[in-house]
């Protein structure tokens, strides 16, 4: 148990880790979540700062998802999947609650698609298509997350993987969803920004 407890405090101050934010306040001196839709994600980078960060910021938040992914394998091999799953579920939350921004961070869908993409990468490029046909389709980020984080789940049982991964997918959906709160108030009001329009609503 100590060793998986340290691991998954590894996880969360992984997830944790302030990309978004730290953009905003080095390259225009603001803090993000006081702009656009109030996220620390790429989304929200993107609307505020431009490509370019936005681009790099999604990297490193994808790339949080996976490392912690990798770490756990790593060090809790031997404790079997719901230990793996667990440091998911803290990078998630550390992404979403970081401890450095008084609890307030992001939604959590890059730093998921790199945690599935280190569970299983066909699940993973599952999501990522998903993702890509909504967002193609309606060129909303928000929808297109909303509806890949529902599918985790059934993805995660149509891949065939065993009960903590698809607990995971519910698990980790669920809060991605719960975190587009004010997103799918948007999306029922059909004031949700487009990618390419100007102004967020917050
Ligand atoms: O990845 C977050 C995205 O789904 C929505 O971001 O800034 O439009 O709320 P945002």
């Amino acid at each position: 148990w100590p060793l998986i407890l340290a691991t998954w405090l590894l996880a969360y101050l992984i997830g944790s880790f302030p990309a978004g934010y730290l953009a905003g306040r080095l390259l225009k001196g603001i803090d993000i979540r006081e702009q656009g839709s109030g996220s620390t994600g790429a989304t929200n980078v993107l609307r505020t700062l431009g490509k370019g960060p936005a681009i790099a910021v999604l990297l490193i938040d994808v790339l949080k998802g996976l490392v912690a992914i990798l770490m756990a394998r790593a060090l809790l091999g031997d404790n079997g999947s719901w230990a793996i799953v667990g440091a998911g579920l803290a990078a998630i939350v550390g992404h979403s609650w970081p401890i450095w921004l008084g609890f307030r961070g992001g939604k959590s869908v890059a730093v998921s698609i790199g945690i599935v993409f280190g569970l299983q990468w066909q699940v993973g490029l599952t999501l990522f298509a998903i993702w890509g046909l909504c967002f193609g389709a309606t060129r909303i980020v928000s929808f297109a997350s909303i509806v890949a984080a529902l599918a985790a789940p059934i993805g995660f049982y149509l891949w065939g993987t065993s009960l903590p991964f698809i607990l995971f997918g519910l698990a980790g959906g669920l809060s991605v969803v719960f975190r587009h709160r004010s997103n799918i108030a948007r999306l029922l009001k059909g004031t949700e920004p487009k990618i390419g329009s100007s102004s967020p609503a917050r």
